[in-house]
């Protein structure tokens, strides 16, 4: 949960170019349309979900990116079927899962916004708002949409790995998680790697802003959290941080 970088921006590429080189320069076409809402976005609004700080989402990301590698690694040190994808098909859905997260590429077109209410901020942990401008879209829809409106190639096991990260919390991914049928059951183990692996990073993101909150643990002054105790202001002061960390490069 550390603060967003250019060296967690430099891993992101990273990724990009290792695993991803033939859709490398699609897919940056596409992040860099978002500006720095990549570095600056949250992965949540509210503070008991996950990362609702600054950098949050890309944090995130990365967390998930590493878990969904470390799981694959495990499955085929221990014999598990792999059958069906390939490790740079599962990073490319851990890259690119909560992608709908950023909102519309353009000004102003954000999915989450800074809360302005002090109070919903302090008793009820909204730190952002939805932004009412932009249409409605379910994460996992929009993820895909922009991915095809920007001419990236998504295979199926991917497009459903992408579509059903979040597991049966999700209500309409039952058909593909609960089948009846030996023939509509899940053709790879991709779709259910990359739910542990996000599940394991936003449960770990969870439990790290309680552990800071009820003070099990101190908070790093070059890490943010925010909770209800933080001032409105502590978001706005690690902003003009970014602004200042990308202005001198
Ligand atoms: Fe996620």
């Amino acid at each position: 949960m550390e603060i967003n970088s250019k060296e967690q921006y430099e891993k992101f590429i990273g990724y990009i170019d290792e695993y991803l080189p033939e859709r490398a320069e699609s897919l940056k076409n596409m992040y860099n349309a978002f500006g720095k809402r990549l570095l600056l976005a949250p992965a949540s609004a509210i503070e008991h979900y996950h990362n609702a700080f600054p950098g949050g989402y890309l944090d995130h990301v990365l967390r998930v990116v590493d878990l969904a590698i470390k799981l694959y690694d495990f499955y085929e040190t221990n014999g598990m079927d792999l059958s069906g994808f390939t490790k740079s098909n599962l990073v490319f859905v851990a890259i690119n899962h909560d992608l709908g997260k950023l909102g519309y590429v353009g000004e102003g077109r954000e999915k989450y916004i800074p809360n302005d209410s002090e109070w919903h901020r302090k008793n009820m942990g909204k730190i952002y708002t939805y932004n009412e401008k932009i249409p409605f879209a379910i994460t996992s829809d929009l993820s895909l949409y922009t991915l095809q409106k920007f001419g990236v190639e998504v295979q199926w096991e991917e497009y459903l790995g992408i579509k059903i990260h979040d597991g049966l919390y999700e209500e309409g991914n039952k058909p593909y998680y609960i089948s009846r049928m030996d023939s509509s059951s899940l053709r790879t183990n991709l779709q259910y790697i990359m739910h542990m692996a996000d599940l394991m990073a936003s449960k770990h993101e969870y439990r790290t802003w309680k552990n800071i909150k009820e003070g099990k643990v101190e908070q790093n002054p070059n890490k943010i959290v925010n909770t209800k105790d933080n001032k409105k202001e502590e978001s706005n002061k690690t902003l003009e941080e970014f602004r200042q960390m990308f202005k001198s490069s």
